[in-house]
């Protein structure tokens, strides 16, 4: 065989093998199903979809979940990225329950969505995970407060009215506020504790937890969350953290002023 065959026939016998195990995708352009490591994926894609990627580096996901964390190692599986299961696996307990709760969740859960549609306007009836944090490809978070409010209105308000999204989001806001301000009030009863504001270390923790739900309900748009498992749950810790203060400084009072040998019959 001559050397310029050879090079004939090594490239015709690589386009075979990349037609034999490739999927052809977009552009026609041959690529290998895989499987790949996240390693791969980044260098391939880095140069391909380099906005992409810049996002993923810039977004909550750099450190926590690699392409194929969501993607799986193979090509062909983007319908399955797009699904809740894609994120709900890690993101379990009250962020997938606040989620699972709303309107939303309850309609991507019986209204068998079309996971081979993109996640852009007027391809989905109601928006899963992916929808709102991953918008139309955007592998940041587009939900992130810090990517301002437009970007929030843009994708509610591909299937609400921009008046409606206005006054939801407003409101969810307000809600959050008052969650935040119940927070101060409980720090502020806690510091007078006569053992200082540790000792209460169990209560605001769980403070904290109903504030998130109340972030949580509002973001996720549920009302369990907002009202049964958020501000009630606040207002209840409250009571609590008063009752507990009161109830440690009448005891350190009482010893202060009752001798020892008095204690405990006080009737
Ligand atoms: C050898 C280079 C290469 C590697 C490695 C690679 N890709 Fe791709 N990928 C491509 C090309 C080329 C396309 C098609 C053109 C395009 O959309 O950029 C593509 C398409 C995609 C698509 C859209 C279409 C589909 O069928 O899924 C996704 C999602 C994707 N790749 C994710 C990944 C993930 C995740 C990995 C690692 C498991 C990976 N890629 C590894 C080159 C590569
Ligand atoms: C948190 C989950 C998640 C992670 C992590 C993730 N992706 Fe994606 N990716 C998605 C979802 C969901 C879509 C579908 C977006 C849409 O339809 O608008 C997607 C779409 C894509 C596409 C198709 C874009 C197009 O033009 O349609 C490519 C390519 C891709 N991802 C590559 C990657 C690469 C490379 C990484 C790693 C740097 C990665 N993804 C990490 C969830 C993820
Ligand atoms: C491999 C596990 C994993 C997968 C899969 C995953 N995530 Fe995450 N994600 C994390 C971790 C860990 C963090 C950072 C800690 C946290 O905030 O929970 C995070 C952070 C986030 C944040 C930012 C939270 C914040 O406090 O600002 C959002 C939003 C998010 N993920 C949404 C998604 C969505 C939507 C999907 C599915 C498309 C998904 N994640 C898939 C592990 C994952
Ligand atoms: C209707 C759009 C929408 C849908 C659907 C949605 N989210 Fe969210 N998500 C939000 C908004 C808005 C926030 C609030 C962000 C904030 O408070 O700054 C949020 C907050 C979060 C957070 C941050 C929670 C924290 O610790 O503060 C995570 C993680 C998250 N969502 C993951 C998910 C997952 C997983 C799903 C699906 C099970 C999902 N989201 C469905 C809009 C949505
Ligand atoms: C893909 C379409 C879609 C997107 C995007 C979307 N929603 Fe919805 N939303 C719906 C549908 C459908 C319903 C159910 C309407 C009904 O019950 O009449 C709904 C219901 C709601 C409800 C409950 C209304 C009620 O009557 O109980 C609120 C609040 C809401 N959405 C706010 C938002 C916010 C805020 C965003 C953005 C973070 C958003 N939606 C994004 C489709 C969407």
């Amino acid at each position: 065989m001559r050397a310029t065959d050879l090079v004939r026939w090594l490239a015709c016998s690589i386009a075979l093998a990349w037609a034999a195990t490739g999927t052809t995708h977009g552009a026609g352009e041959p690529v290998s199903e895989g499987p790949f490591t996240p390693g791969e994926c980044l260098e391939c894609h880095a140069t391909r979809d380099p906005a992409l990627v810049a996002q993923w580096r810039a977004g909550p996901h750099a450190s926590t979940a690699d392409c194929v964390a969501c993607h799986g190692d193979r090509h062909g599986a983007l319908p399955a990225a797009r699904a809740d299961s894609a994120c709900t696996g890690c993101h379990d307990g009250a962020v997938a329950h606040s989620y699972a709760t709303s309107k939303h969740g309850v309609l991507v859960r019986i209204g068998r969505p079309d996971w081979t549609q993109p996640l852009q306007r007027v391809r989905h009836r109601a928006p899963g995970c992916a929808y709102c944090h991953l918008h139309d490809r955007d592998h940041g978070d587009t939900m992130a407060a810090a990517r301002g409010p437009e970007v929030r209105d843009w994708v509610c308000s591909g299937c609400h009215a921009p008046r409606f999204v206005r006054e939801q989001l407003d409101a969810g806001v307000r809600l959050t506020e008052i969650a935040d301000l119940k927070i101060q009030e409980a720090e502020q009863m806690a510091g007078r504790h006569p053992d200082g504001s540790g000792a209460l270390a169990d209560l605001l923790e769980t403070a904290g937890t109903h504030r998130r739900n109340v972030q949580l309900g509002a973001g996720h748009q549920s009302p369990d969350y907002q009202w049964w498992h958020g501000q009630p749950a606040l207002d209840g810790d409250l009571i609590r953290i008063r009752d507990r203060v009161a109830g440690a400084i009448r005891a350190a009072s009482g010893s202060a002023s009752i001798p020892p040998e008095n204690r405990g019959n006080r009737d």
